[in-house]
């Protein structure tokens, strides 16, 4: 074997020697585990007006499959402009710009605008995609305490008025505990410091918000942000994301972000599909509201068989079983309870740090109550 080869092979063998080698899977058992919280990826109710979308609107025409290139070259069209406008509309933004991922959105956003002599204060359990980008930029980068005002103040205080401009970035939702930030507190602190606050929206589009436009526009904070990023990959159940804000952002982006000049558009199909899951949501609001009984019931029964505290305090459809024992443990359990029937996974170091390994179980509007309850009674056996 060639020496690069071989060091591949030391690297696959050190995460298997600490049990932490990724392998791709193919899943099985009771849904405890996608990000397709209200069922849409799966939903037959989408199919027609996902056809729809594509016959019956009259921008939608050309292209029967890709997208044939970047927005800037042969990838745009009137379609994908009507459904930025559409977008926008729906997140209460001025413009809103389309992204082939989540992923791309924050590296773009992170990558592109905070500049030499700005500084990004980001929650040290921020997506790798926002870190991601933070490392791309020429910004000073330091991360503050999850969900912690006190020390993003000290921070702000820090780094704020110091000739340069201040970026903070945040989940609504954070993907890894399922908790919430305190944004109304944060966008108060951030227009104190006149600082620029960009947030995810990756785990509440879709679920929160009337029509599924997200935390901001629940909590009324749309217009106090400096950059949304709305992901279609999990509660829309199809994917790519759009970055939402005011115009002069968007034609920004259009000019200096990496990832979405150097890259093919999303296929038209794909717009589509987001417009009607859209549209669904709007016209059956009880999607999510069915996905919020079973998040409630899951945190009354867990408090019923007394094993609330082996839970991270969660009121979103991401709930964290933390384990003891590492890696190993993680995973041990993780397979008896997949032997059980249901498909849930751990989530093992270095994802998360040494020491906060668990199992994460995600929610759906479509998870019965009884398979929750038989979930939770195994997992009392096991803990
Ligand atoms: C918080 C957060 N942001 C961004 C992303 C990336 O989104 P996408 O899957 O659309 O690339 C994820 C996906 O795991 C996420 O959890």
């Amino acid at each position: 074997m060639s020496a690069i080869l071989t060091r591949l092979e030391n690297a696959l063998c050190e995460r298997e020697q600490t049990h932490s080698l990724r392998r791709l899977q193919l899943t099985q058992g009771i849904d405890f585990f996608s990000n397709d919280y209200l069922g849409l990826a799966t939903n037959g109710a989408l199919v027609e007006p996902f056809l729809q979308q594509q016959y019956a609107n009259p921008l939608f025409v050309g292209q029967k499959h890709g997208a044939t290139g970047s927005r800037l070259l042969s990838g745009n069209s009137a379609y994908v402009l009507q459904a930025e406008q559409y977008l926008a509309n729906l997140f209460g933004t001025e413009n809103a710009l389309l992204f082939n991922s989540g992923y791309a959105a924050n590296t773009a956003v992170l990558s592109a605008i905070p500049q030499k002599g700005d500084v990004i204060l980001y929650d040290e359990r921020s997506h790798a995609s926002l870190k991601e980008g933070a490392r791309l930029s020429f910004a000073s980068r330091f991360s503050f305490k999850h969900n912690d005002l006190q020390d993003l103040e000290a921070k702000l205080l820090r780094h704020s008025g110091k000739g340069g401009e201040v970026f903070v970035v945040v989940e609504t939702v954070y993907s890894m505990d399922g908790d919430i930030a305190p944004l109304p507190d944060m966008v108060k602190l951030c227009q104190a410091h006149q600082a620029h606050l960009i947030v995810d929206e990756a785990h509440s589009t879709g679920i929160w918000g009337r029509e599924g436009a997200g935390l901001l526009r629940d909590l009324g904070l749309e217009k106090e942000v400096f950059a949304a990023v709305y992901t279609f990959g999990k509660a829309i159940g199809g994917h790519g994301a759009c970055v939402a804000g005011a115009d002069v952002l968007v034609q920004y982006l259009v000019n200096f972000a990496r990832p979405f000049i150097y890259t093919t558009a999303m296929p038209l199909q794909s717009v589509a599909y987001v417009l009607a899951a859209f549209e669904y949501l709007k016209a059956t609001p009880q999607a999510s509201g069915q996905l919020f009984e079973r998040i409630h019931f899951f945190r009354e029964y867990i408090n019923t068989l007394d094993i609330a505290a082996h839970f991270t305090e969660s009121n979103s459809p991401i709930q964290m079983l933390k384990v003891q024992g590492g890696n190993e443990a993680a995973r041990t359990l993780a397979s008896n309870l997949q032997g059980k029937g249901y498909n849930l996974r751990a989530v093992l170091s270095p994802t998360v740090p040494e020491g906060h390994e668990r199992i994460r179980i995600c929610l759906h509007n479509f998870n019965g109550l009884s398979e929750i309850k038989t979930l939770l009674e195994e997992i009392n056996r096991a803990v």
